[in-house]
């Protein structure tokens, strides 16, 4: 891991980190971690399996035993392409939840840091800098205010021609916050030596330049 330069995007639900890790994993030609959706899978292939999100021992053996395969548009978890399926709002929801669980956390560490191999990485989540790849030599800390995030996902519901209600969005989005930052484990916050980004004013191609600009000036690009 120490050779390999892993850029860290950490932020709350919304912020756009994965869009940014995306946009920037790209321009850099670098590979590309989706923590979250390690968590969502994690939540959806529980549930159907009929674990509750909160039977740790459960969710640890099936961490250990799940075959996990991401493709560009799809992510094959034991046969099944699970990429629709864990995106929703019951997802991220159940997510959240079995994020919280200290041991499943651990049981997923070295299945994250093994993403990170050569030219290099970009890791979206919430303790990417904090916990999972501490040495990273750029970190950024995104966010943007809670009306905003809100904002942007009922757009994108809108677009998918789903009916919501931007109220109860920003309900949401608050009750994930909350359990995120205030869990015992692994809480959301920035790391000690995050560069942090307010995206509420900014665009994508704003957000993806003041990354690309960090990694230049740390060297990171060639
Ligand atoms: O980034 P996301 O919305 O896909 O994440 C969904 C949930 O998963 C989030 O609310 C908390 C959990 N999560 C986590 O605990 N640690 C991570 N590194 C990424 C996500």
């Amino acid at each position: 891991m120490a050779t390999v330069p892993v850029i860290t995007i950490d932020g709350p639900g919304g912020s756009g980190k994965g869009t940014i890790a995306h946009r920037v994993a790209d321009c850099l030609g670098w590979h590309c971690l989706d923590s979250g959706a390690l968590y969502r899978i994690m939540a959806v292939a529980g549930l159907a399996r009929g674990l509750g999100l909160d039977d740790e021992a459960g969710l640890i053996q099936l961490a250990n035993e799940l075959q996990i395969r991401f493709e560009p548009d799809h992510i094959w978890v034991d046969g099944d392409d699970l990429v629709e399926a864990i995106r929703g709002e019951v997802a991220g929801a159940g997510a959240s939840q079995v994020g919280s669980l200290p041991s499943l956390r651990v049981a997923l560490l070295q299945r994250q840091r093994d993403f990170a191999v050569a030219p290099g990485l970009v890791a979206d989540g919430r303790d990417m800098g904090t916990v999972v790849f501490l040495d990273a030599p750029l970190k950024v800390y995104l966010t943007a205010s809670a009306e905003e995030r809100a904002r942007r996902r009922y757009n994108q519901l809108i677009n998918k021609g789903q009916g919501v209600s931007l109220p109860s969005l920003l309900e949401d989005i608050c009750a994930r916050d909350d359990r995120d930052m205030n869990r015992a484990v692994a809480p959301l916050r920035p790391a000690a030596d995050a560069v942090l980004i307010d995206s509420t004013q900014m665009n994508i191609d704003e957000v993806v330049k003041a990354v690309l600009d960090l990694a230049a000036q740390r060297g990171l690009t060639v």
